[in-house]
């Protein structure tokens, strides 16, 4: 048997991606299931955007592609940045990847040393201890479990963390799992602090257009335009689109971090796939009615979720900003079911209720779980008036 490399040992496999396989497993034994642990929209992808990928391949255009995306690609990312976040970027800045998971993972090798210290929120979405460890990294946890607003995404969490060896940050907004979103003035707080310090600030947003507020999402690169040297934002067109198998993501970054990243992706990956290339133009710049129709529908679950977790009771949560998860504290109905955790829990759900919930021991925060609307209202209903018997019971 071979011996696997250390640093692949250290790795855990993503609790959310076995999710997806115990669903299929139950699926094939017959079993209707409830998934409420998907972090994928439930809508199809919009037809124009299909329509482009289908075009992209009876034009051929299914050869490789310039590494870090096409012109046709690039252009319009610069177009919708400027028109949607106020900022400018230069060719040079932005990487396309297959996907923001890749992106994320390529700047972290591109950036980490063997003992650096990144600082990951918490609760964290899962890949990103994973990623920071894969690298040699240390992983720091700025906690936003605690204190008098949970949930609530602060500069202060990240700024108490920091050491000489912090070499980066990641900020999630909007987070998964919280759903919860960083104001602009504590980022630009977070940006100025880490930016004096030299340590690069990574904004993942690949969120960003799944909100709920009137107010706009805070321009990441634009808030403190003299640190731009150590900011890079990391953005995806998996949620927004309902794009998650075409793996389309991009990076802007400084250039030589930008430059960094490409070589990485050009020894692993190559080019992000080139019929993706072509949807991801149509989706960008393409009509944005089923965006807006799309979240429309989130917001709609996401205020029936919140009036039945309350009429549940013992629940305490923090309305979700974007993204469309809940995540809420169920350690009042652990303790009366005579569970040890989350995870108990979560799989005495499975077994009587047929229903998929992600415990939050998987994001770093025991005693909670982690619920998807990215589901039908139909579901959504039925799986609550099941869990309320339940938990009432
Ligand atoms: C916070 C966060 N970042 C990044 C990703 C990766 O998305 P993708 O690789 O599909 O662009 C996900 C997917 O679940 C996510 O939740």
């Amino acid at each position: 048997m071979i011996e696997l490399s250390a640093r692949v040992k250290a790795m855990t496999s993503s609790p959310t991606l076995k999710l997806v396989q115990i669903k299929k497993q139950l699926q094939a034994q017959g079993k209707i299931i409830l998934d409420f642990g998907a972090g994928e929209p439930d809508f199809p992808t919009p037809e124009n955007i299909k329509e482009a990928g289908i075009a992209a391949i009876r034009g051929n255009f299914t050869k490789y592609t310039p590494t870090s995306g096409i012109a046709e690609l690039k252009k319009v990312i610069r177009a919708t940045y400027l028109a949607e976040q106020e900022y400018e970027a230069g060719d040079a800045q932005i990487v396309v990847s297959p996907g923001s998971k890749y992106g994320l993972f390529i700047l972290l090798q591109a950036v980490i040393d063997p003992g650096d210290e990144v600082i990951v929120p918490l609760p964290y979405w899962v890949s990103y201890p994973e990623m920071v460890k894969f690298c040699g990294g240390t992983v720091v946890f700025a906690d936003h479990l605690g204190g008098e607003r949970p949930f609530e995404l602060t500069a202060g969490s990240y700024v108490s963390r920091y050491t000489p060896r912090t070499k980066a940050v990641i900020v999630n907004s909007p987070s998964n799992p919280t759903g919860k979103v960083m104001n602009g003035g504590e980022l630009a707080e977070l940006i100025r602090f880490f930016h004096q310090r030299n340590v690069m600030v990574v904004v993942d947003d690949c969120y960003r257009k799944i909100l709920y507020g009137g107010g706009k999402y805070p321009p990441p690169l634009n808030l403190e335009p003299g640190a731009n040297e150590h900011v890079a934002v990391v953005c995806s067109l998996s949620k927004t689109y309902a794009m998650t198998g075409w793996r389309l993501g991009y990076t802007i970054a400084p250039e030589a971090l930008a430059s960094a990243m490409t070589k990485i992706q050009e020894h692993s990956t190559s080019n992000p796939c080139s019929i993706s290339q072509k949807a991801a133009v149509e989706a960008l710049a393409g009509d944005q009615g089923t965006v807006r129709d799309m979240v429309e529908e989130y917001r709609r679950r996401r205020d029936y979720f919140a009036g039945r977790v309350d009429a549940i009771g013992h629940i305490p949560y923090a309305l979700p900003d974007g993204a469309f998860y809940f995540f809420a504290d169920f350690s009042h109905h652990i303790r009366r079911k005579g569970f040890r955790d989350d995870g108990q829990l979560a799989m005495d759900i499975l077994e009587k209720l047929n229903i998929i919930l992600v415990p939050g021991s998987a994001f770093g925060a025991p005693g909670h779980l982690r619920i998807s609307y990215a589901t039908s209202m139909q579901d959504i209903r039925e799986g609550l008036d099941k869990l309320e018997a339940y938990l009432k019971s």
